[in-house]
C-alpha cells in the first residue's frame, strides 16, 4: 500500500520525535543523578523511620553524587506518603523508606489508593528493629506484672500513644491490649518522634516502640521499659525481659525496613539506588550505629528488589490473619 505523502511525512515526523525522546531518556537515565534526590519518610522527624532515613541518606547521597533530601510526609500510620510516593514522576528522583506498615496497611484500611504489591518498584530491604514497651517515668507500676494489675484496675483511664493505623506502634499496642483483654485510651500521634516526646513529658502513660531512640532513655531511667517484642533478651538491655518470657507467648514484633521507588523507575537508575543503598548499608559508621540501638541490618541478598518484594508478600500473608484475629483497628 502506498502512503500519501502528506500522512507519510507525519509519521516520520512521529518516529523522529520518539526516537529523539527515547534517545533522550536513555541519556537522562544514564545522566541520573542530575540534582538532589527526595527519600520520603512516612512519619514525623526525630522517630525511628526518620533516623534510619536520615543515617543511610549521607552515604547514598555520596555514593550517588547527588544530596539525598529527607522529606517527612506523615500522618494516616503512612498512607499518605505511600499515597504521594505511588503518585510520584518515576524518574528515580523520589525515592520512598517504609517500614512493615506496607504490608499490614491492607488488612488495617477498607480501601487503599495504592497496592503495595503493584504501585512500586522495590529497592531492597534494609534492618530489623526490635520494640520495647514503654511506659512514663513515674508510672507506679514497676514491672511487667504490676502493669497488667495497673492496666485492670484502671482499664480505658491508661493512654497509649500509637503513630496511627498501619504504625508499628499501633499495631504492637493493640496486640498488647487484645492479648491482655482489655481497651487502654489510644492515643495517635504523626510519629513515635512526638509520642516519645509526650511519654517523657508524662503526658501518656505507655508506648510501644522501636528500640531506635529508646535504649538511652530506659538506661537512664527516663522511661520504664516492661518488655520487648523479641523472643530473646536484647543485648543493650539485658535486664528487661522479653514480654514472651513473661506470659505473652510468641509476642514478636520486628519491625522491617525497605526502599521503594513509583513504578515505572527505570532499571539503570534503580539499580544505582541498589547499589548505593547496599555501600550506605555497608558503611562502618552506619553499621555501629545501627548496632548501639540493637538494630540488624538484613543479610546482602535481601538488599535487593527479588528480597524485598518476597518478603512483603510473605508479611502481606502474615500480619492479614493476626491483625483480623486480633480485631485490630478497635
Ligand atoms: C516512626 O518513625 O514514627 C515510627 O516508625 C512510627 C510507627 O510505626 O510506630
Amino acid at each position: 500500500m502506498k502512503l500519501r505523502k502528506p500522512l507519510f511525512a507525519a509519521l516520520a515526523a512521529v518516529i523522529g520525535a520518539g526516537t529523539l525522546l527515547s534517545s533522550n531518556l536513555a541519556l537522562a537515565q544514564k545522566d541520573w543523578p542530575t540534582r538532589s534526590i527526595q527519600l520520603v519518610v512516612p512519619f514525623a522527624a526525630g522517630g525511628p523511620t526518620d533516623s534510619i532515613a536520615r543515617l543511610i541518606a549521607v552515604p547514598m547521597g555520596q555514593a550517588l553524587g547527588q544530596t539525598v533530601v529527607v522529606e517527612n510526609v506523615p500522618g494516616a500510620g503512612g498512607t499518605i506518603a505511600s499515597t504521594k510516593v505511588s503518585r510520584a514522576a518515576p524518574d528515580g528522583y523520589t525515592i520512598y523508606i517504609h517500614h512493615m506498615g506496607m504490608a499490614t496497611a491492607q488488612a488495617l484500611y477498607e480501601k487503599l489508593p495504592y497496592d503495595p504489591m503493584t504501585s512500586f518498584e522495590y529497592i531492597g530491604q534494609v534492618a530489623d528493629v526490635p520494640m520495647v514497651l514503654l511506659g512514663k517515668k513515674d508510672l507506679p507500676a514497676n514491672n511487667f506484672k504490676e502493669l497488667e494489675a495497673y492496666i485492670k484496675a484502671n482499664g480505658a483511664k491508661v493512654t497509649m500513644a500509637n503513630a496511627g493505623p498501619g504504625a508499628v506502634s499501633q499495631l504492637c499496642g493493640l496486640l498488647f491490649q487484645s492479648r491482655l483483654g482489655v481497651k487502654l485510651t489510644n492515643v495517635p500521634y504523626k510519629g513515635t518522634g512526638p509520642a516519645l516526646t509526650d511519654l517523657l513529658g508524662g503526658q501518656v502513660d505507655l508506648l510501644c516502640d522501636q528500640t531506635t531512640q529508646t535504649i538511652p532513655y530506659i538506661k537512664d531511667g527516663r522511661v520504664k521499659a516492661y518488655g520487648t517484642t523479641t523472643m530473646k533478651r536484647l543485648p543493650a538491655i539485658p535486664n528487661v525481659p522479653t514480654l514472651n518470657e513473661q506470659g505473652l507467648k510468641g509476642f514478636e514484633v520486628k519491625v522491617w525496613h525497605g526502599v521503594y521507588a513509583p513504578k515505572g523507575t527505570p532499571q539503570p537508575i534503580l539499580d544505582k539506588i541498589n547499589a548505593a543503598l547496599k555501600k550506605a548499608l555497608n558503611s562502618p559508621d552506619v553499621k555501629k550505629r545501627l548496632e548501639d540501638s540493637n538494630i540488624d541490618i538484613v543479610s546482602m541478598d535481601k538488599v535487593s528488589a527479588k528480597g524485598l518484594k518476597s518478603h512483603l508478600e510473605t508479611e502481606i500473608n502474615v500480619w492479614g490473619p493476626v491483625i483480623r484475629k486480633a480485631n485490630i483497628p478497635d
